[in-house]
């Protein structure tokens, strides 16, 4: 367990996309730290999700903080509605926009937690210039763009490379994708603190349990 504590972020890709808000209100109740809101274009991914009016609208379902995940290109024509919709944490990739920087500024200049996501491709190099302007680092540990795909064992060697690479300062480590109770403990080991559970959370029925149980796992 890291000095920051562990996050879950049940990712609502694997809700009933027909009750979304009764979704969000039931994995409040059940304990879930961090929204996890996965916004595709059919472009940067080959899927497609929601946008900032369907992030509005569940806005009031839940005081828990949204961490909204955008694997779209161009990011930056949209941050300020993302914002608007009520999302506490931005995060876009490293692969989109051609001015990372700037998309980093423009999110801390409207008030929100920037992130910043690496595909499994993508060094941690890439970020090595931006970590002052960085709240959160999500390791993508899947392809993004579906969930319930398999957890891809190479990301824990660029988590731990993360985790020392940030040294001293306040910045998160997220991992996403293919974590259930079986993957959870090496990615925590490695150092992540905030963790994604799509399917793992909401296939498994009871999602209390569900979530205990990656906290269990977790160590
Ligand atoms: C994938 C998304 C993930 C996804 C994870 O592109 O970024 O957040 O929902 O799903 P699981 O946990 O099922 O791999
Ligand atoms: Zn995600």
């Amino acid at each position: 367990m890291t000095a920051m504590g562990i996050k879950i972020a049940p990712s609502i890709l694997s809700a009933d996309f027909a009750r979304l808000g009764e979704e969000l209100r039931a994995i409040d109740a059940a304990g879930c730290d961090y929204i996890h809101i996965d916004v595709m274009d059919g472009h940067f991914v080959p899927n497609l999700t929601f946008g900032p009016p369907v992030i509005e609208k569940l806005r009031p379902h839940t005081k828990k903080p949204f961490d909204v995940h955008l694997m779209i290109d161009p990011a930056q024509p949209s941050l300020a509605d993302y914002a608007k919709a009520g999302a506490d944490i931005i995060t876009v990739h490293a692969e989109a926009d051609k001015h990372l920087h700037r998309s980093l500024q423009m999110i801390r200049g409207l008030g929100k937690k920037a992130g910043v996501s690496l595909n499994p491709g993508t060094p941690e190099s890439t970020i090595a210039e931006v970590l002052d302007l960085v709240d959160l680092i999500l390791v993508m540990s899947v392809n993004p763009g579906f969930g319930g795909q398999s957890f891809i064992a190479s990301s824990l060697g660029k988590i731990k490379r993360v985790r020392d690479m940030i040294g001293g300062r306040k910045i998160e480590i997220e991992v996403d994708g293919g974590v259930n109770a079986d993957t959870i403990g090496d990615a925590v080991s490695a150092g992540a603190n905030v963790i994604v559970a799509g399917s793992a959370v909401f296939k498994g029925g009871d999602y209390a349990k569900t979530i205990g149980a990656l906290r269990t796992a977790a160590g």
